[in-house]
């Protein structure tokens, strides 16, 4: 029997340092919650030297991954490199070797973690990646543990605090996109290229992890609809404010047992009492509708060096348990119903449309046919003449309507005369539409 629980921590840069510093600072009581002590002992990274200075001596540092592959006393492999490579290939390697692994990669987990996880069940082994979503948020573990019991009915989220910075940004000072993003990257929240964030795939690649484990089947990226916040406009959130909604860019999965399940990301008017409309900032937040649990929402930091460690610790502290019991490899794969997806003449909501028209007579009244055409039902239609000239701008909210005769209704609207521009097109998440 041996002493420790030996980690091998790959990458010691914003999470793989704080999992260095959560692992040292509650050692003690770590090691009473497992009966064992957890100790790193080598860690892969690029500059060994400036890690070594950073983190001292009692880590073995090394830029060879062998080194830690081919260390039999090593348990458990945390990999925090990010990107899909090397990263992706050190963690299969990791599993041949005999390894537990922990990941915080979403990247890996989106595309290969079918792959991955057929050969950690083969292998008898454990793989945990809690921080892949929404960084500190305890998500994946309490779908796969505590709400076991549950037919999960949908899941809703905040999954990325870049956007929702920005969009919490423009509601409450009225700011404009261009920027609220030249602030978010001034303070670090958003990257210097933003696109994953504002375009929205950095949450696509959270809403697959999360719908794959909430409805036992395995969803990939390409059953996800992506729409981005970047042509959302500081007179869009003012709109919804004065309608009673916020706007935020949501995750949304939801399994409907006779249409399918329906995985999109878009930003989306939320009525302002809705839980998730007060997410603010760089808060992450996700709200889960099942058949026993009811209503609940999991809110905190979706990203940062000690949050996310504060994941990958649990994650270890878990495997550790499991190697002390000799039953890693307990939790498998639980991706194992057919998948059906919802058909897009099946997924329906009400939308805000906001148009550029010319103030003339009979546009208002194109308009409405060209959304009475395609079977698209007007609750409320707002109209703001230009203060100069024949321009006014039309904001209008459907009843529920398919995703299908809502696009035509919008390529009619196109290519109307009295129609200059379809601005914005906002999904609207609110019951009493229906
Ligand atoms: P960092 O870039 O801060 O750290 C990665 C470290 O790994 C760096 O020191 C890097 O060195 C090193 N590294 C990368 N590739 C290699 C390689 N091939 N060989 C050796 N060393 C390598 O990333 P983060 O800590 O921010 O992110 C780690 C993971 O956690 C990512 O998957 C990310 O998506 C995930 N995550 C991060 C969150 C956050 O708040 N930061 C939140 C949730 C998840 P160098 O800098 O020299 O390249
Ligand atoms: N870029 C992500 C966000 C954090 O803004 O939420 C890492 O997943």
């Amino acid at each position: 029997m041996k002493n420790f629980i030996n980690v091998g921590l790959l990458g010691a840069g914003t999470v793989g340092g704080g999992v260095i510093k959560v692992l040292e600072k509650n050692a003690a009581d770590i090691e009473k919650k497992v009966g064992k002590p957890i100790r790193i002992t080598k860690v892969l990274d690029r500059n060994v030297e400036k890690r070594r200075a950073e983190y001292g001596d009692q880590y073995i540092f090394t830029n060879n991954i062998d080194d830690i592959l081919n260390d039999p006393d090593i348990d458990i492999v945390v990999e925090l490199l990010g990107r899909e490579h090397p990263a992706k290939e050190y963690i299969v390697a990791a599993f041949e070797k005999g390894k537990n692994v922990v990941t915080a990669n979403k990247d890996v987990i989106a595309h290969y973690g079918e792959g991955i996880y057929s050969l950690a069940e083969q292998k008898g082994l454990d793989f945990m990646f809690e921080a892949s979503v929404c960084g500190g948020i305890p998500i994946i573990e309490p779908l796969k543990t505590s709400m076991a019991g549950n037919q999960i009915h949908s899941v809703m989220g905040i999954v990325n605090g870049t956007t929702n910075y920005m969009l919490s940004k423009m509601s409450n000072e009225h700011l404009d996109y261009d920027e609220v993003l030249k602030e978010a990257q001034a303070k670090g929240y958003a990257e210097s290229d933003p696109t994953a964030d504002v375009g929205g795939l950095d949450a696509a690649r959270k809403v697959v992890i999360l719908a794959s484990i909430a409805f036992n089947t395995r969803i990939s990226l390409k059953d996800v609809l992506v729409e981005g916040i970047e042509n959302i406009e500081a007179c869009d959130i003012k709109y919804a404010q004065n309608l009673g909604y916020a706007v935020k860019l949501l995750g949304i999965a939801k399994n409907d047992p006779e249409n399918g399940i329906t995985v999109c990301v878009k930003p989306t008017m939320l009525p302002l009492t809705h839980p998730l409309a007060g997410v603010n900032g760089v808060y992450n937040a996700v709200f889960v509708n099942g058949d026993a649990i009811g209503e609940a929402m999991f809110l905190g930091m979706g990203a940062g060096r000690l949050p996310t460690a504060s994941s990958v610790v649990g994650d270890i502290i878990e495997i550790a348990r499991d190697i002390q019991s000799g039953s890693t490899g307990r939790i498998s794969c639980t991706c194992f119903k057919e998948k059906k997806l919802c058909p897009p003449e099946k997924m329906s909501a009400p939308a805000y449309i906001r148009l550029q028209v010319l103030d003339q007579p009979g546009a208002l009244a194109a308009i409405a046919a060209a959304f009475g055409a395609q079977n698209v039902s007007l609750r409320n239609v707002i109209q703001q003449n230009a203060a100069k000239g024949q321009k006014a701008e039309i904001v209008v909210i459907t009843h529920s309507v398919s995703e299908s005769n809502l696009q035509m209704a919008l390529q009619i609207l196109k290519v109307l005369p009295v129609v200059e521009k379809v601005s914005c097109v906002i999904r609207v998440e609110d019951s009493s539409l229906a």
